[in-house]
């Protein structure tokens, strides 16, 4: 038999994760990849076996379920449909797949998944607190700081344990330990959400550190989120007295649940309830996840501290306040309240995903030591010193310097960003790490020790919700490849419990306009299905009332005009995100979970705009930070109305739903109309005139002829000449501008925006020294510093970690290397990429095009690459199709004679079918397996 034919299933996920534990959902989707080494290989059959036990699994037993062989070439979005699933159950599982001539694979290794506390009564502990008798923090005088709160039980556990199980709720942020020892390694658990509505819930297997006889589970409770400083809260005067912290509640709480499985059989729940103890006294003396975290070595001994009974967390009893919005106020009450339900928290959890070790310190003032991590990272710090007991370390956090050295901290605005470490004076010196904080940063400033530190006193901890990489590009021009590892960075810094617009300053909040603009970009850098799912049930809890999508989700306060919960495409990511996740894994969950909530922001869209003329509606930041040429808000309203309805189109088709399917095209077709009506001249032209204009008039696909399209493009490719060859538009405009200049034949002015080392442009960020995507193209000039191009940016509203303008790399995987889908789910890949046109130079003072590119795109249905190389008329391209899969091969050719595969004629070529030779491409159908085209152009 040949060995090569054999398809191996590899990579098995449940719900988008490898083995997790905690799942909620009844029917948990199964996911594996075929891999195989022969060309055309493709899965025809499977048998999933799910087993209560890993021996049962060993002997080929699904005793929960056993699909049988089902004729099927699915490999993901397989949900599971055996026995019913009981809260706490564990599962195992394994596939076996027959490949294109029927012959069995080998079972996969085993995989398994358990499953979380499914109905509110498995919950037995007690959510519970400490007695707080502090009054509620006032805006007036200094930052209100707390401790961390600690908790702590002791018991017994008597017999041989075989399984130890443990779920854990927070309304703050909680780390737990088991005789010492972290549970896990996550960071800010359980998560965010409007608490009073849903609170995350967390589960651990802890069986390898609950121990015969007598064992301590403790926790850290820190304000996080639910009480701590949140956005631009305080900056505003928005929360409590105007404090913008406990914007959820006053006193954090806990919920704890361990289940102990003994070898005997019988089991045993230890939860929080009043007879817990809690002290104030530990080492960490504030835990602000703005603000920063103090430490405070001398008090680590828990021997030492006063510890006092628990509370049940109600016994706090009322707190009323006031709570500020814009322009308004309401009474609040911040006592506690029980989140109405708990739900498994479904995104991989935050982890430090990388070490960066310091590469230079300098000493800008005397005993001021400052470490440059050489990139700009969001996370924390690994601190190692060595000094005298009760000495105080400060550090302080920054993303760029000043020219006489300083850290840069202006643009933080009110985010503290230090933390404070006091020494215990251990001989051997001490390490430490925060827990409760993060800050945006590639400079860390060390002050208050004795003597000058070594350069690994202070290590970079990259925090980030660990989602898998899933791309990697590089092409001939450096600078761009350095700019995709700045998008990859800076998606990292953001990815932060939700989709962040940047992790420096007092902001960090999900706003919509650039998640939406960023998610698919986002999906090529990394696996970020289950971190996007997560989100989407957060933005589903933040819709308002009347059916908009707010600024940002979660949502704990407004911002903008007063009123103002929403603004033209922000809202939209309603509709975007959702639409793109399907696109990417063939998720149709997601759109089936969402689509009420999508019906009713398309009814509450079209009601704002019942002539469908495209409104203002809410916020107005539309083409924000656009180079000095504004579109008019109602313009691109119109715009994105009419993208909401395609996309709602598309997505109702793939549910199904036929009539909404027809609905939504109406719809998209007479907001068409009506901006033809409105927008176009006689001659073609746009009575609008602005770049973003053009090209949100292209993307959505306004004009009726081809002609009149073609018409548009030369038209935008002209005012972009006119422009001296620069962009002029803001988050809106640039997000598609490429991807419509290549869509409509303009691919070396693509190529040459691309490549661009002019303001405005990316290349112009790298050669500033970016090592991250800046908010603003000109965020730091060599000539200006801080203030822009014009002299006139705000430093404050200026970070240095912002991936909106990053969006550029979907262009950059799609259409310059040319890896894309046209179905959803990359189950059948185009592969397209697009070289500059023969004979192409680089104009004066600008960068040679672009004559190579690699990257390659790991897709849910495994590796998919495509490298090119242009020289002269010769074109080479070697690219990869997954097992499994199909692909649509554009090759850029004089005719369709001059196309060879592995230095052979075509049709020879065993799994290669040529279809067509159009728009100067040679266009093949292949099976999966590795290619080298050569074509001669
Ligand atoms: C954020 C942006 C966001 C915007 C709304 C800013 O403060 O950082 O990225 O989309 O507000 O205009």
């Amino acid at each position: 038999m040949n060995f090569l034919a054999i398809l191996l299933c590899v990579a098995l996920h449940t719900e988008y994760l490898v083995n997790p534990d905690g799942i909620e959902t009844a029917h948990p989707r199964l996911q594996w990849r075929v891999e195989s080494a022969e060309h055309g290989q493709r899965q025809t059959a499977y048998r999933i076996l799910v087993a209560s036990t890993d021996a049962t699994l060993a002997r080929d037993e699904g005793d929960l379920w056993d699909t049988g062989k089902v004729m099927s070439d699915a490999t993901s979005q397989i949900a599971y449909a055996g026995k019913p699933l009981a809260s706490g159950q564990q599962c195992f599982w394994k596939v076996q797949t027959w490949g294109k001539d029927g012959a069995a694979s080998k079972w996969s290794e085993p995989a398994k998944w358990s499953m979380g506390l499914l109905k509110p009564e498995d919950w037995k502990a007690q959510w519970i607190s400490f007695k707080d008798e502090t009054p509620l923090p006032s805006a007036h005088g200094k930052l209100h700081l707390p401790p961390a709160r600690y908790y702590r039980k002791d018991f017994e556990a008597p017999r041989e344990v075989k399984r130890a199980t443990l779920y854990f709720s927070a309304l703050g942020i909680a780390e737990l330990q088991l005789n010492g020892r972290k549970v896990g390694d996550a960071y800010f658990e359980s998560g965010w959400a409007d608490y009073a509505k849903r609170a995350y819930y967390r589960t651990h297997d802890v069986t390898a550190l609950v121990k015969p006889g007598g064992n301590r589970l403790a926790a850290t409770v820190a304000d996080g989120w639910y009480a701590g400083y949140v956005g631009y809260g305080l900056l505003v005067g928005r929360g409590p007295d105007k404090t913008g912290r406990n914007i959820y509640g006053k006193t954090p709480a806990l919920l704890a649940q361990l289940e102990i499985e003994y070898a005997d059989g019988s089991h045993e729940t230890v939860g929080t309830d009043a007879t817990w103890e809690t002290s104030g006294d530990g080492p960490i003396r504030e835990a602000d996840l703005l603000m920063g975290e103090s430490y405070d070595a001398r008090k680590a001994d828990e021997s030492a501290w006063k510890w006092t009974p628990a509370i049940r967390a109600e016994e706090n009893g009322s707190v009323k306040a006031k709570f500020f919005e814009v322009g308004s106020s309401h009474e609040v009450d911040l006592g506690f309240q029980k989140p109405a339900k708990l739900v498994a928290y479904t995104a991989p959890p935050i982890r430090v995903v990388e070490e960066i070790a310091a590469k230079k310190i300098t000493e800008p003032k005397p005993g001021a030591y400052i470490f440059n991590l050489g990139e700009n990272i969001a996370g924390v710090i690994r601190l190692k010193v060595k000094g005298a007991a009760g000495t105080v370390v400060q550090i302080r956090y920054g993303e760029m310097l000043h020219k006489d050295g300083r850290l840069m901290t202006e643009n933080l605005r009110k985010a503290r960003a230090t933390d404070f470490y006091t020494l215990r004076g251990a001989a051997n010196g001490e390490t430490w790490q925060p827990r409760f904080t993060y800050h945006g940063f590639q400079f860390v400033e060390v002050t208050g020790l004795a003597e000058k530190p070594a350069l690994d006193a202070v290590t970079g901890l990259v925090l980030s919700n660990d989602t898998p990489a899933a791309g990697e590009f590089a092409c001939s021009d450096s600078v761009m490849t350095q700019f995709w590892k700045n998008t990859v960075r800076t998606q990292r810094a953001n990815f932060i419990e939700l989709p962040t617009d940047c992790p420096q300053r007092d902001e960090r909040l999900g706003w919509m306009g650039d998640a939406q603009i960023y998610v698919r970009t986002a999906s090529y850098n990394a696996d970020v299905s289950a971190f996007f799912t997560k989100w989407l049930d957060d933005l589903e809890e933040a819709q308002r009332e009347s059916g908009a999508y707010p600024d940002y989700a979660p949502y704990p306060f407004a911002h903008g005009e007063p009123g103002a919960t929403h603004g033209t495409a922000w809202t939209d990511a309603g509709v975007i995100v959702p639409y793109t996740i399907w696109k990417v894994y063939a998720d149709t969950r997601v759109l089936e979970r969402h689509w009420a909530s999508m019906t009713k922001f398309m009814e509450w869209r079209r009601k704002a705009d019942p002539e469908l003329k495209g409104v203002s509606i809410g916020n107005t930041w539309g083409d924000w930070l656009n180079v000095n040429e504004a579109t008019p808000i109602e313009y691109v309203d119109l715009c994105y109305h009419r993208l909401s309805a395609m996309l709602m189109s598309a997505m109702a088709d793939a549910l199904g739903k036929r009539d909404e399917a027809a609905k939504y095209r109406d719809t998209a077709d007479a907001l068409a109309k009506s901006f033809r009506s409105q927008f176009v001249k006689p001659d073609g032209s746009l009575t609008v005139d602005t770049q973003t204009a053009y090209v949100l008039a292209l993307e959505g696909r306004f004009f009726a002829e081809p002609d009149e399209t073609r018409a548009a493009a030369a038209r935008l490719a002209e005012k972009i000449a006119r422009n001296d060859t620069r962009m002029a538009t803001g988050f809106l405009g640039t997000k598609p501008l490429l991807l419509t200049l290549t869509g409509n034949g303009q691919t070396d002015l693509a190529l040459r925006l691309f490549q661009s080392r002019r303001f405005p442009s990316w290349g112009y960020e790298v050669e500033q020294g970016a090592t991250s995507v800046w908010e603003r193209w000109d965020s730091f000039t060599k000539e200006h510093g801080f203030d822009g191009m014009t002299g006139k940016n705000n430093a404050a509203m200026n970070s240095f970690s912002h991936y909106s303008f990053g969006a550029v790399m979907q262009w950059g995987f799609q259409t310059l290397a040319g890896i894309d889908t046209d179905g959803p789910g990359y189950k059948h890949i185009i592969i397209r990429p697009n070289p500059p046109s023969v004979g192409t130079t680089a104009a004066a003072g600008e960068a040679k095009p672009i004559d190579w590119v690699k990257a390659h795109y790991d897709s849910i249905h495994g590796r998919i690459a495509s490298a090119w190389r242009a020289n002269g008329a010769d074109f080479e391209l070697t690219t990869t199709i997954p097992a499994n899969t199909t692909a649509t091969i554009f090759i850029p050719a004089k005719d369709a004679a001059s196309v060879t595969e592995g230095g052979k004629a075509l049709g020879d070529v065993a799994g290669v079918k040529l279809l067509r030779y159009e728009n100067d491409r040679t266009v093949f159908e292949v099976e999966s397996g590795t290619y080298r085209f050569a074509s001669k152009r």
